[in-house]
This record gives C-alpha cells, structure tokens and sequence, in this order.
C-alpha cells in the first residue's frame, strides 16, 4: 500500500491508495470505530457494485451503519437533498459522535463532506472516492459544498476528512467518458506543477487502454496533498489547482449541468488558459502545443458551439473574483503556474474561439 500524509497540524490525515482495498481491508476503519451510528452516503447504483458488499464487511466487524444515497448528478448537489440527508441523520438516531463515509464520485464527496462539516456543528468523515476525478482531486483537500440557482459550489466549507481511501479497482465499473474526464485533472497537475509528470502522461495517453491508472492517481494525489499541506485555505498557491476552472466552471453553468463532466470542462478550460499564457508571453509556442495537443488528444465529446459573448458573464461570476477583478490562473512554463489579475475581457473571447 502506498500512503502519505496531507500536513495540516492536528488536522493531518493520510491518503492510502492500493489497489483491492475496500474488499481487502474495510478494516483500515476499525481503529476509527468506538460503537457510534456510522453513516454511508453514497448513490444507489454504488451500493449495488459494491456498497452492499462493503456496509456488510463493516456489519461483520461491529459497526452501527447504515446508508443513506442521493441520486445521480450535479443535480443532487443541493439545498435539498442536503437536508433531506440531515432530516434521515436524524431519524437513524445519529448524534455528534456519528461518523459518515463518503462513498462516491465528486458529487458524493461535496454533499457528503458539506454534511459532515456542519451536522451537530461537524462531524468525523472518510472519503472513499469512486471516480477517477474523485480519487485524484475532490476527496482531497476538504473542499466540500453545494449548487445553488446562481452557480456552483457558492455554499460550502473547507473541512477535512480523517482520512482518504483509494482503491483504484473501483474504476473497472466507471464508463470511460468518466474515466476521460478525471485524465483531464491529471494533466492539470502536470501542467501546473511538474513538466516531467506531464510528458509521461503524453506517453502514457498514446496508449490509453493502458493508462496506468495506480501511477498516475499515486502522483496527482501527492501533488494535490503537497499544495493543499502549504496553502489549506487557498490564500496562495492552492490558487493554481483551479487552472482551466474559471472558464471550466463557466461552461458547466452556461451549458447546464449534466451536458458536461467537471473534468471535460476544465480540460477545455485548460486550453483557453494555456492560449490566454501563451498571449500573455508567460509560456513557449512549443510548450503550449504540447499541452493543447493532449487535450485534443484525449476523447472527449464534441464541446457544443459557444458563443464567447454568452459565456462571459459566467466567467466574470466566478468565485475567484475578488473586488471586481478576476483572478486568472496561467502557466508559467509548463509545470508552473500563477495568478495574474492582467487578463482583460477581449483576451478571454480571444480565448475562447479556440474551443470553437
Ligand atoms: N471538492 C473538490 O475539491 C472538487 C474538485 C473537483 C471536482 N469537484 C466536484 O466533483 C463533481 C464531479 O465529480 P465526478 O466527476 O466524480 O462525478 P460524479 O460524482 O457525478 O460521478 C459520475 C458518475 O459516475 C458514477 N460512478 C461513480 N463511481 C463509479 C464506479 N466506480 N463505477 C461506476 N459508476 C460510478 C456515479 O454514480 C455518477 O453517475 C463536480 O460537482 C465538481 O464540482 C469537487
Ligand atoms: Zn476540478
């Protein structure tokens, strides 16, 4: 098993990632359970593959759980299927010593981890990610929250789980459209934060049936536990972990949600950003091909016809303004990046013609 730790004081917790792990050893829990209400929050399709299995091995070593799913899509996100969970909370009986394993993709892991940040005033999680994107990204971190009408993820809390689980056999049921959308937030890390890393995904992407998934997840998660260990509560550098999400975001709000994944937006995202560093002379012609060519590279739907005028507004919204002014990430070079406030509306339609 391969383990490292996300550095935050007393609020460390470790990532444990090998393969087979939830059949394995559901018993990585025991040392967490001292006969309190355990809740499962996950979706109906997942206990089905394997929720089922789990909650028993669980049953079997003493635990109090039981399980409460949310349906499918950025739709359950929301005001209220979140209090439609604490209302079910509450009927099971579970008090401030509850425990909640969040068992799912993203969509999971934000509602789940929100309840947890505020149920009884906060309770303890685990995230067992069940997505490509959630095993890379979303269950690290403790960025937890829900939609409401105006936009995405504008409630929420930064609250960290005990502890992270990734068993990358659980990607053998995942639909390869999802599986290509969590490569796009692989790249970014390599975009972002090690050029090295990001040449190997080229290689390994010229022979995507054979992506080597425990590889690929072992060193986004470093990187995402190494930037989140220097800057939790994104004053700083976790600011680059959002390149390609401005716009990204943008398109998830524009489109509607459920027309695109969160990782094929932000691959778009990406390449609109990449073409805003290059204009803005912060990354090489050649460097910027690269990149560009491995999102063309990777196969993901056709992006609907986006009008550059439609979508600005959605941008301008973006949490990652502040006093009026967007907050842009860029590459610096491949493997850097930074923030710029320097990119002005006409460098953004500019931009987006390049999706079209
Ligand atoms: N908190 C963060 O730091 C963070 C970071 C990135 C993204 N996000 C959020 O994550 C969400 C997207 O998450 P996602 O891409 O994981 O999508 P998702 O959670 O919607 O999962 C995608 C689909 O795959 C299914 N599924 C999940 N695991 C499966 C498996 N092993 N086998 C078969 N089917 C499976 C799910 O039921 C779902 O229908 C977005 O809401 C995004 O905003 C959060
Ligand atoms: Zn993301």
């Amino acid at each position: 098993m391969k383990s490292f730790q996300v550095n935050l004081g007393d609020r460390s917790y470790s990532i444990d990632i090998k393969s087979g792990l939830i059949k394995e050893d559901s018993l990585l829990l025991a040392k967490y359970n001292h006969g309190q209400k355990w809740i499962i929050i996950t979706q109906h399709n997942l206990m089905e593959l394997f929720g089922y299995n789990f909650l028993k091995k669980l049953e079997n070593n003493g635990f109090d759980v039981d399980f409460i799913t949310i349906p499918k899509g950025e739709a359950a996100k929301s005001i209220n299927e979140y209090s439609r969970i604490i209302s079910q909370m509450i009927q099971y009986g579970c008090d401030r010593k509850t425990s909640i394993i969040c068992l799912g993709g993203g969509v999971v892991g934000d509602v789940g981890g929100f309840v947890a940040s505020s149920f009884m005033r906060g309770v303890d999680y685990f995230q067992i990610p069940t997505t490509l994107l959630a095993m890379v990204d979303s269950s690290i971190g403790g960025k937890t929250g829900i939609n409401v009408s105006e936009g995405k993820n504008l409630v929420g809390a930064i609250y960290q789980p005990k502890r992270v689980i990734v068993d990358p056999n659980l990607l053998e049921s995942l639909p390869k459209e999802e599986v290509n959308a969590g490569i796009g937030e692989i790249i970014k890390y390599g975009a972002i934060w090690n050029k090295e890393f990001l040449l190997q995904i080229r290689s390994w992407l010229m022979d995507i049936n054979n992506f080597p998934f425990d590889n690929a997840i072992y060193t986004s998660c470093k990187i995402k536990a190494e930037i989140v260990s220097k800057d939790e509560n994104e004053h700083g550098i976790r600011k680059i972990l959002n390149f390609g999400h401005t716009i990204g975001h943008a398109l998830e709000s524009y489109l509607g949600y459920g027309k695109i994944r969160h990782g094929e937006a932000v691959a778009f995202g990406m390449k609109s950003s990449g073409y805003i560093s290059g204009k803005l002379g912060s990354i090489s012609k050649n460097d910027l091909l690269i990149l560009i060519n491995m999102i063309d590279n990777l196969p993901l739907p056709e992006l609907p016809h986006i009008n550059p005028n439609h979508l600005l507004p959605f941008i301008k919204n973006d949490k990652k303004t502040e006093k009026g002014k967007l907050n842009f990430v860029i590459l610096d070079n491949l493997g850097n990046a930074k923030t710029t406030t320097k990119v002005d509306e006409d460098l953004i339609i500019e931009s987006l013609k390049v999706l079209n």
